[in-house]
């Protein structure tokens, strides 16, 4: 009998919705708040009423799109944690009812968890996935982190950012440059006009494997605040080599320890997860750096970087199989590590 799993994903401003058959991604719907633009970050409370807004439209699209009726689900995977409490509580909640009203079991993922998985999202059957042991850099806006994968249930952190991630150093400094939020994407698509040499940044010397990102952010401030005051046109005329170099220097800070983590571990395959997987550099820079070694590189669909319920449906999916079901009584939580 087939196993048909919905994916519910409402951790922080996206909406999602996905159903996944037999691990194979039938349907995969986003829907994006606009409404925290204005304000230069995402607001928790503006959040959850959009996801309660959106939770009944975009599951309903989800199953219609993947052509499968609610009475065909075998289970109901939703994050759990870690994210904000009422963006969380939106999507916890709407699986609860769904779950009692079908009378069918519910799984709970830990989103991180399906950020790592999201490379096992498959389309058709040959797609490719990757043989465990592999290592994970995981870059999003609120983790840095280095994880070893040896099994989909056994995950281990090597290395993570003691201060801020990497996805706050592209956005704190975007917001220094006037950019708009999130400021990765925008530091992205300027940085491929820019010269990366044109500005040094201080880079950390953090001993092993974890990585720090506030000294790059304090270093690019005061950059351009001594630039700015003999002229005050310096971040408009220098915008493109700004954005430039500032990516190289994050992407030299993650090959960094991505390297040493290489080493320690003799790994023969790399994955990339999170919102930063979809900067363009960062892409390249793992893939260049794989095909030199000879190491076997996971680079996600950009779909699959940033919140999405493809890959809650997926880590589900795997539990699912594992008979790990989850009680009535839990609750979401804000933080919590692999
Ligand atoms: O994983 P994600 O969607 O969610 C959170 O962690 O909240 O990651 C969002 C982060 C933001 O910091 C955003 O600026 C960054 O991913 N990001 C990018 C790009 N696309 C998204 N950073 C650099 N280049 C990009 N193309």
């Amino acid at each position: 009998m087939s196993v048909t799993i919905l994916g519910i994903e409402s951790s922080c401003d996206d909406t999602s919705a996905a159903v996944v058959r037999d691990g194979l991604l039938l349907s995969n719907v986003i829907a994006s708040q606009s409404i925290h633009e204005e304000y230069g970050g995402v607001v928790p409370e503006l959040a959850s009423r959009a996801h309660q807004q959106n939770i009944v439209p975009v599951v309903d699209a989800a199953l219609k799109r993947a052509g499968v009726d609610k009475h065909e689900l075998s289970a109901i995977a939703f994050t759990r944690g870690p994210g904000l409490l009422g963006s969380l509580l939106v999507g916890t909640s709407f699986a609860k009812g769904l779950s009692l009203g079908l009378r069918c079991p519910m799984v709970d993922v830990n989103h991180l968890h399906g950020h790592v998985l999201s490379h096992f999202i498959r389309r058709k059957e040959d797609d490719r996935v990757p043989e465990y042991p592999f290592l994970t850099l995981l870059i999003s806006g609120g983790n840095s982190q280095l994880i070893l994968v040896r099994n989909y249930n056994d995950m281990e952190i090597l290395g993570a950012t003691i201060d801020d991630a990497a996805g706050e150093a592209f956005d704190k400094c975007a917001k220094v440059m006037g950019l708009p939020y999130p400021g990765g994407p925008h530091i992205d698509r300027l940085a491929a006009e820019g010269d990366s040499s044109k500005f040094r940044f201080a880079k950390p010397h953090i001993p092993g494997l974890d990585y720090s990102f506030s000294g790059l952010k304090t270093s690019f401030l005061y950059t351009l605040r001594d630039a700015v005051a003999l002229d005050t046109d310096f971040i408009e005329k220098n915008k493109a080599d700004l954005a430039a170099s500032l990516q190289r220097t994050i992407i030299e800070i993650l090959l960094d320890k991505l390297d040493k983590a290489v080493k320690a571990t003799g790994v023969k395959t790399v994955a990339i997860g999170g919102g930063v997987s979809a900067n363009s550099g960062v892409r390249a820079a793992v893939a260049d750096y794989c095909s030199r070694r000879g190491i076997e590189a996971f680079i996600p669909e950009r779909a699959f970087t940033t919140d999405n319920a493809a890959m809650v449906a997926m880590a589900g999916y795997f539990k699912y199989l594992d008979k790990q079901f989850c009680g009535y009584d839990e609750v979401p939580y804000a933080r919590v590590t692999v």
